[in-house]
């Protein structure tokens, strides 16, 4: 793994006088070597132990507020780890779907959380942030904490997030809160290391979730720079708490951690809203979800429905179910309604109400705003390296990996993290440059050395002219 690492460095340094790629390349198979011998003789201790997994989300953490704002615990965090900068996460930007899109590596439209909001036409059911225990609505896909558990000897243990209160498959974790918001981080905290440290059979997968910086940025939105400098303190605050704790009780350097989040904020207005009461009679419809992306199931004709509302504003996007984008991997589910409506970024969609919140989030998922980060720390976790971007299907499968579990199928590709990872191969295009202007320097350095001889080995060359001029009978040579 040391091999790796080390041309990592090298290459990224980029410095031709500290690191020429020729060299690199050399030391790197001789390290390859050298590695492979050392690990052949070294043993076994720390693999007997079963890897383990504390996954961590902080609401809302939107991906640039880690350029925009300070946060010292976080960057000592990832200054030992790794950082993916933006995560491209699911359609629709929400909560509880991009949570459940985390631990199963789902598209919404495949594990069946599709809005935090949602009507099933079929058995009339609802499901709310405040009404989301039947199982019902979980059970189109299985989470990572299940799977885990299906392993002999392991557990699973969550502090809040979101389904982990929930017997999905007959089964919640082992060890698990029910959802209050008023239990405060360092409980959940307390309550999640505790499991960790003390469990038999050991925790071996743990989820540990918090409420900001996602309620203060619908608050305030986040533009106000004060407040948000003074929320987000706060959450670099429990950060430093974590690691405290992890070190503490000796888990710092066994434990992978992940510290992630499911969505951005976008920054609304009383300026920007898309008023529907204007475009269509609220006896046309019910209401399933609003802002910023509504759910429409039609009580009259879905056409008439639909013509009522395309007009309606040039901020809003509306389509028929089957004229969703592709893109949103967001149609084939009976949850998804007829029409879907999708504000623009900022804008809020209301029944003739006003601003509620100046802060929001939903929003189309190509967005950079809507994005959330990841960072990283771990024995299986390169330190120092950093990565544009992943998406946030792609969690799952390197959760599984690192867990040695086999993974649901799935909508994420392990390949996407290989470079996070210190056990996979993994090839840049700033490596790979190295490697092949590498091999063509050692190349070329052999062949001048062989012309360099050849040209050595017959240095007695121009005494076997002279004596071929000798033998020479041309009467104009002396
Ligand atoms: C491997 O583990 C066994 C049993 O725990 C121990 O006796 C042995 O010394 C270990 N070998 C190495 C190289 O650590
Ligand atoms: C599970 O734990 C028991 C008791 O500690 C042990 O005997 C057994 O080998 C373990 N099974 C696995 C698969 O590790
Ligand atoms: C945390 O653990 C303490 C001590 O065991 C317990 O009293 C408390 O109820 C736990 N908190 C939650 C939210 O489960
Ligand atoms: C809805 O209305 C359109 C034209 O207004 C009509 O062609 C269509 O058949 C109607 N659909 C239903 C299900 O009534
Ligand atoms: C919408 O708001 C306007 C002005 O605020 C009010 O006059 C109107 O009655 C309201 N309409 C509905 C359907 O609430
Ligand atoms: C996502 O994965 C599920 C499960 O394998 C699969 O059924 C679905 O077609 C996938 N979606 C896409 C867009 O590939
Ligand atoms: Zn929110």
């Amino acid at each position: 793994m040391q091999q790796h690492n080390y041309l990592r460095l090298c290459v990224l340094s980029r410095s031709p006088d500290h690191c020429p790629c020729c060299i690199s390349t050399m030391t790197f198979f001789a390290l390859l070597m050298f590695s492979g011998l050392m690990t052949g003789c070294t043993g076994n201790s720390s693999y007997s132990l079963p890897p383990r997994l504390l996954l961590v989300s902080f609401d809302g953490f939107r991906a640039d507020y880690l350029q925009n704002y300070e946060f010292p615990h976080l960057q000592n965090f990832i200054k030992e780890g790794v950082l993916v900068e933006h995560v491209k996460n699911v359609f629709i930007t929400k909560t509880f779907p991009n949570h459940y899109s985390i631990v199963t590596g789902l598209y919404e439209e495949s594990h069946g959380i599709i809005a935090n909001s949602m009507y099933d036409s079929v058995t009339k059911k609802h499901f709310s942030d405040f009404n989301d225990k039947d199982p019902f609505w979980w059970n189109e896909a299985i989470p990572i904490w299940v799977t885990n558990q299906l392993q002999e000897n392991r557990s699973s243990a969550a502090a809040m997030w979101p389904g982990t209160d929930v017997a999905i498959y007959n089964a919640t974790p082992s060890y698990f809160m029910n959802y209050s918001p008023s239990v405060t981080f360092k409980e959940r905290l307390n309550n999640i290391t505790t499991w960790l440290s003390t469990s038999s059979p050991p925790v071996t997968f743990a989820t540990l979730y918090w409420e900001e910086p996602d309620a203060s940025g619908h608050k305030y939105g986040p533009e106000d720079k004060e407040s948000m400098r003074r929320v987000l303190k706060e959450v670099d605050d429990h950060i430093g708490d974590l690691v405290q704790k992890l070190k503490m009780l000796g888990l710092w350097e066994s434990l992978n951690v992940i510290i992630t989040s499911d969505h951005g904020m976008a920054q609304c207005s009383e300026s920007r809203l898309i008023n529907l009461d204007l475009c269509i009679s609220r006896s046309d419809y019910s209401l399933i979800d609003l802002t910023p992306v509504a759910a429409i199931l039609p009580k009259i004709n879905i056409t008439e429905v639909y013509d009522k509302l395309k007009n309606c504003s040039p901020h809003l996007n509306v389509y028929l179910k089957e004229d969703i984008p592709n893109r949103f991997h967001y149609q084939h589910n009976d949850r998804i309604q007829p029409i879907i409506l999708v504000a623009d970024e900022g804008w809020t969609i209301v029944q003739n109400k006003s601003l509620s919140k100046l802060g929001d989030h939903g929003y189309d998922n190509s967005l950079p705003a809507m994005h959330p980060f990841l960072a990283a720390h771990g024995p299986a976790f390169h330190r120092g390296y950093k990565q544009s971007t992943m998406n946030i299907v792609d969690i799952y499968p390197m959760m599984c990996h690192i867990l040695g579990l086999k993974p649901q199928p799935n909508n994420g590709t392990l390949g996407h993290t290989k470079c996070l990872l210190v056990d996979q191969w993994c090839i840049h295009l700033p490596e790979a440059i190295g490697i092949v202007i590498g091999a063509l320097l050692v190349l070329t350095t052999l062949t001048c050395l062989i012309i360099f001889m050849q040209n050595r080995l017959s240095a007695p060359r121009p005494f076997s002219r002279l004596q071929l001029q000798d033998d020479d009978d041309d009467p104009l040579i002396e």
